[in-house]
């Protein structure tokens, strides 16, 4: 199948997943619910539950459970992530994923809520998903846990504030950035997958070094289409890390160097997929496609 065809197919099961793994919108409280919602079905890229999915057929589908609810767990984090990333104590955005962002549509506490009820019902969707296969379900729970966590996700969000409007932030601290803020997702995505298609420990750490290098590309791409694409077309606010002084791939090494990092980081994710068994075609052409946004 066409690699554009597949990836619509696992965007559709995507979409479908959340709505149907999502509490109701009128579900009481209904204020709470219809903002978990707002911002999670205002069409993202979904590329960390694509890559749930997508890493799990890589192994034989035989008795292989269903990685839906880890893909949707997945996504809820992250869009939990951006809907903070957003708020006035964070960045301060007005725009996400093409509409006001959260806390704008409704208001700080409800946004803060849903947030906080988004991360939560990611690992309640693991729990119950996987409940049948305890030893699954605790693998998942773990690896999700660890990159969501303060050592991760959290870590590198805090890192970033950190380094806001420092003059003298080094590249070591924005690898570490990138790394933890954005990587480790990335990289718990795949290997979530893995985990659910019962891969074996050498397959898991070459899809984790994938999720790592095309981790890194992406924060990399980000920053860089920040600067250079209009709002219009992100859907979120172009020019903010400037404007906000972030410590950026950009602002610390240039257009050309962030274009040629991000380049050499998608080679290398690449070269780690190469080293799995199955066919990583889809995943290869994903990570390609990925480097080209910001060509
Ligand atoms: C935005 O992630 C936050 C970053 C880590 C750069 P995405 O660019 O994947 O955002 P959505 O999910 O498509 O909205
Ligand atoms: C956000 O990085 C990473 C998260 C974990 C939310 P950014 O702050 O650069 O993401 P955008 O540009 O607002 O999407
Ligand atoms: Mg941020
Ligand atoms: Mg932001
Ligand atoms: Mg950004």
């Amino acid at each position: 199948m066409e690699v554009s065809t597949l990836l619509t197919s696992y965007v559709a099961r995507v979409e479908r997943g959340l709505d149907q793994l999502l509490p109701a919108a009128e579900s009481r409280p209904a204020r709470l619910h219809t903002a978990m919602r707002y911002s999670l079905q205002a069409g993202g890229k979904r590329l960390r539950p694509v890559l749930v999915l997508a890493a799990a057929e890589l192994f034989p589908a035989e008795g292989r459970p269903d990685p839906l609810p880890a893909a949707v767990a997945v996504e809820c984090v992250h869009t939990y992530s951006l809907i903070h990333d957003d708020l006035p104590c964070m960045d301060n955005d007005d725009l996400r994923r093409g509409r006001p962002t959260v806390h704008k549509a409704f208001d700080e506490a409800t946004a803060l809520l849903a947030g906080d009820a988004l991360l939560t019902h990611a690992f309640a969707l693991l729990a119950t998903g996987y409940g049948a296969q305890p030893a699954l379900a605790t693998a998942l729970v773990r690896e999700l846990g660890a990159a969501a966590g303060s050592r991760q996700l959290i870590g590198g969000q805090m890192e970033d504030l950190l380094a806001e409007k420092k003059a003298d932030a080094t590249p070591e601290e924005l690898e570490f950035i990138h790394l933890h803020k954005t990587a480790a997702m990335i990289s718990a995505s795949l290997v979530m997958g893995a985990i659910i298609g019962g891969a074996d420990q050498t397959a898991v750490e070459a899809l984790r070094t994938a999720g790592r290098h095309l981790g890194l590309a992406f924060q990399i791409i980000d920053d860089i289409l920040d600067a250079t694409t209009d709002t219009a077309t992100l859907g979120k606010t172009a020019g903010k890390d400037a404007k906000a002084g972030k410590t950026t791939f950009v602002q610390l090494h240039g257009l050309d160097a962030s274009r040629r990092f991000a380049g050499e980081h998608t080679q290398k994710a690449v070269a780690a997929l190469a080293r799995l068994p199955g066919d990583t075609a889809f995943l290869s052409s994903l990570a390609h496609d990925m480097g080209q946004r910001a060509r």
